[in-house]
C-alpha cells in the first residue's frame, strides 16, 4: 500500500515542479508582463502593450536624446486613438472573491469588523460617517478647526498607534477602492499599518469625518489633478468621507466634467462624484504630468503628442472656474521611459523644445512644476474661494534594486526606520521652491511618507506575479489616508 503511493505521489511532485519552471520561464521571457504586473509602471499601461514595446523599441533607435516623449493617457475624451487605453483595472469582483481568501463574514457583510473596530472607538463621531448623513447630524457638528493655527507645519511630527483607525474597512468601499490597492483583499496579513495615525508637533489636527469635511465642503467641490497617486488620494477621501459603506445616494457626475468612458477606452479619464445633501462634489482627473497634450497631426490615429511643459492641463483651465479646492500633483511619470511610451514630445511656448537644460528630465520636471503652480497662482486673484495645493512627492521605497530590477518592500515592522519627522523644510525642496511667494499651499507629505515603508502594496495583490513588487503604491487603506486627515486640516 505504501510503496504503492509512493510513485504517484512522487509523480505529481514531479508534475507540479514542472509546471512551475514552465511558468517561471513563461514569465520571465513574457515581454508584455512587466507592463502589467504592478509597480510606478500600472499607472500609465496602455492596452496594447506589445504595440507600445515595439515603438518604444523603435523610437529607441532614432533616440535624439531630448524630444522623444509621449503617450496619450489624458487623451480617452479628446482625440487619440480609443486604442491606446488604459488597462489598470482589469479586475473583477469575482476575481477578488476567488482568490483573496478573506474569511466569508468579513466578505459578506463585514459588519463584525466593523462593530468590533467602532464598539470602542473613542471617536463616537466616526460611526455617523457610515450612516446616511441626516440634518441632526451636521447640526451637532461643532466646527472647532477654524480657530486652529492655519500657519502651523503639519509635516513635522509622529506616527502613533490609534486603534480606532483605519476610518473604513478595506473590505469594503467597492464602489471607490480599486481593488488593486485594497490590501484586505489580497494574500497580506499583516495589518498593523492599518493603525498609525500621523500626529503634528506643533499643530492640533482636528480629527477627519466625513460629517464635517461635508459641512466645511457645503456647495464646494475639491478637484484631485494628478497622476496615480494623486487617484489613490481620491480612493482614500471617498472611502473616508463614506466609512466606506455604500451610499446610493452618491451621485457619478462624471458627465458634467466630460468624464466619460470613450468607447473602447478601458475606464474614463477621471471620475467625478456628488454628496447630495450637502452638495458636495469630488473629482479626480488623470494628468500624470500637469502638461497640456495635444496631438501633433490630428488626422493620424498613430500621432505623437505634443507636451507643453509650460501650459496647464485643458481639463483644468476649462474647469478651474468651478472649483473650490485644488489639489495638484505630479513626479513618478517623468522618465524618459514612460515620456516614450506614451509618446510625449516636450514643448516649450508652443514649439518643440531645444533647451538642453529643459530637456534633461528633471529640468523638464521642474519647468513644468514651476509653471502650473504659477498659472494657478495667476488664477487664484480671479477665485477668491479657491484653495490649491500642490502635494509633494509620494516617496518610493525600492530596495535592492528598481520596480523593473526586483526590487523590493518587505518589510512588515511599521516605522522601523523611526517614527518623527522633526525637520522643518520639506523633503521635496523642487516642490517647496516652487510654490514659495505664491498663494498656492504645499501639501507636504513626503517626510512622513518617507517612514511608511511598510505601507506599501508590496509584493501582494490580486494577480501576485512573483518577483514584481510594488513599493510605489500604498495599500489601502494606509498612507493616503493621512494624506487626507492634513489636507482637511488646512482647508
Ligand atoms: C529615424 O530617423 C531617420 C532620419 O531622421 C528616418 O529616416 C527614419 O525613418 C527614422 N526611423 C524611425 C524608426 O523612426
Ligand atoms: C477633437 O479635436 C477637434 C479639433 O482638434 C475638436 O474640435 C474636438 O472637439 C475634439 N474632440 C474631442 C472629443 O475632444
Ligand atoms: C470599551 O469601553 C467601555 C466603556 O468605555 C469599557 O467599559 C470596556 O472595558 C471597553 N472594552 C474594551 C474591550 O476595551
Ligand atoms: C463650538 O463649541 C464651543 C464650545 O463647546 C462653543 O463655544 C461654540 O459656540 C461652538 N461653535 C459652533 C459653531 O457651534
Ligand atoms: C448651499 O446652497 C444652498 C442652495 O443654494 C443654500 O441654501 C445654502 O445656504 C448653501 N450653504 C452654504 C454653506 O453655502
Ligand atoms: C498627418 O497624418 C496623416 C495620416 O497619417 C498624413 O496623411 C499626413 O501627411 C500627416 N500630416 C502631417 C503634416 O504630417
Ligand atoms: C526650476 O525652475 C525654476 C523656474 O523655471 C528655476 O527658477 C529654478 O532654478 C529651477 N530649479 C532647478 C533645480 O533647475
Amino acid at each position: 500500500m505504501k510503496g504503492g503511493l509512493k510513485v504517484p505521489l512522487i509523480s505529481l511532485i514531479l508534475i507540479g515542479f514542472v509546471c512551475a519552471s514552465v511558468i517561471l520561464l513563461a514569465y520571465v521571457k513574457s515581454p508584455f508582463l512587466s507592463y502589467w504586473t504592478p509597480s510606478q509602471d500600472r499607472v500609465f499601461q496602455i492596452s496594447p502593450d506589445y504595440k507600445v514595446k515595439d515603438e518604444e523599441v523603435l523610437r529607441e533607435r532614432n533616440r535624439s536624446g531630448q524630444s522623444e516623449d509621449n503617450v496619450n493617457f489624458e487623451s480617452s475624451i479628446s482625440n487619440s486613438s480609443t486604442k491606446d487605453k488604459v488597462t489598470e483595472e482589469p479586475i473583477t469582483n469575482t476575481e477578488i472573491e476567488g482568490s483573496a481568501g478573506i474569511p466569508p463574514s468579513f466578505t459578506q457583510k463585514g459588519g463584525d469588523l466593523k462593530a468590533l473596530k467602532e464598539k470602542n472607538s473613542s471617536r463616537e463621531q466616526e460611526n455617523e460617517v457610515t450612516a446616511p448623513l441626516n440634518s441632526a447630524g451636521i447640526a451637532i457638528e461643532n466646527m472647532t478647526s477654524d480657530s486652529k493655527d492655519h500657519g502651523c507645519n503639519y509635516a513635522k511630527g509622529r506616527w502613533v498607534t490609534d486603534d480606532s483607525w483605519p476610518l473604513y474597512s478595506g473590505f469594503h468601499c467597492k464602489r471607490w477602492l480599486s481593488a488593486m490597492w485594497a490590501c484586505r483583499l489580497t494574500q497580506r496579513t499583516d495589518f498593523e499599518y492599518e493603525k498609525l495615525r500621523w500626529r503634528p508637533r506643533d499643530c492640533e489636527m482636528e480629527e477627519f469625518t466625513g460629517v464635517k469635511f461635508l459641512k466645511k465642503m457645503e456647495n464646494k467641490t475639491l478637484a484631485f489633478i494628478g497622476d496615480s497617486l494623486g487617484r489613490q488620494q481620491f480612493q482614500s477621501l471617498m472611502c473616508m468621507i463614506t466609512g466606506g459603506e455604500d451610499r446610493p445616494d452618491v451621485l457619478d457626475v462624471g458627465c458634467d466634467y466630460g468624464l466619460v468612458k470613450a468607447r473602447h477606452a478601458v475606464r474614463p479619464d477621471g471620475w467625478a462624484y456628488r454628496f447630495p445633501r450637502t452638495q458636495t462634489t469630488i473629482l479626480y482627473y488623470w494628468s500624470a504630468s500637469l502638461c497640456n497634450l495635444t496631438p501633433i497631426n490630428a488626422s493620424n490615429p498613430l500621432t505623437d503628442y505634443a507636451m507643453h511643459l509650460d501650459r496647464p492641463p485643458a481639463f483644468l483651465s476649462r474647469f478651474l472656474p468651478r472649483f473650490d479646492v485644488l489639489v495638484l500633483n505630479t513626479g513618478h511619470h517623468w522618465n524618459r521611459g514612460k515620456l516614450n511610451a506614451n509618446r510625449w514630445v516636450m514643448y516649450v511656448d508652443g514649439v518643440p523644445n531645444t533647451n538642453r537644460k529643459i530637456a534633461d528630465i528633471n529640468g523638464a520636471k521642474n519647468l513644468s512644476i514651476h509653471s502650473i503652480i504659477k498659472w494657478v497662482d495667476s488664477q487664484l486673484p480671479k477665485y477668491p474661494g479657491l484653495k490649491a495645493f500642490y502635494r509633494s512627492i509620494s516617496p518610493r521605497h525600492f530596495f535592492n534594486g528598481d520596480w523593473n530590477t526586483g526590487g523590493t518592500c518587505d518589510n512588515t515592522t511599521p516605522l522601523s526606520g523611526g517614527k518623527e519627522v522633526l525637520q522643518d523644510e520639506s523633503s521635496d525642496a523642487g516642490a517647496a521652491e516652487a510654490v514659495k511667494g505664491t498663494a498656492v499651499k504645499l501639501l507636504d507629505i513626503t517626510a512622513l511618507s518617507q517612514l511608511r515603508d511598510e505601507g506599501h502594496i508590496s509584493r501582494y495583490s490580486i494577480k501576485s506575479t512573483p518577483g514584481v513588487q510594488d513599493c510605489l503604491h500604498w495599500c489601502l487603506p494606509g498612507v493616503p489616508d493621512t494624506w487626507n486627515e492634513v489636507l482637511f486640516a488646512q482647508l
